[in-house]
């Protein structure tokens, strides 16, 4: 089942956001005209990707600098070597959905 969490206008081209489905904590990326969710924890100490700095596909955790592919939220460079759980994500009636 898919959730919607916000509007596709309420986040810009190239930005990031926190939101939660369920009760899991989850980081929502606009880039490229696509949206990508994948979860808000980073795999290395579990600090939070919430403020991680998004470039391109690429999240940075603001810890240790660990960087993670939101498309497919593997892990592209370390100190992490797990990747993070990626959520699908369908745009529906103007709001971005994500499935949890
Ligand atoms: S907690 Fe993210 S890189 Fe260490």
């Amino acid at each position: 089942m898919y959730t919607p969490v916000m509007s596709i206008a309420s986040l810009a081209e190239g930005e990031s956001t926190l939101v939660r489905v369920g009760g899991v904590e989850i980081v929502l990326c606009h880039v490229d005209g696509q949206f990508y969710a994948v979860n808000a924890r980073c795999s290395h100490a579990q600090q939070s990707l919430a403020a991680g700095r998004l470039r391109g596909y690429y999240l940075t955790c603001p810890l240790h600098g660990a960087r993670f592919d939101i498309r497919t939220g593997a892990c592209a460079a370390a100190p992490a070597t797990q990747p993070i759980a990626r959520y699908p994500v369908l745009v529906e009636g103007g709001k971005v959905c994500i499935q949890v």
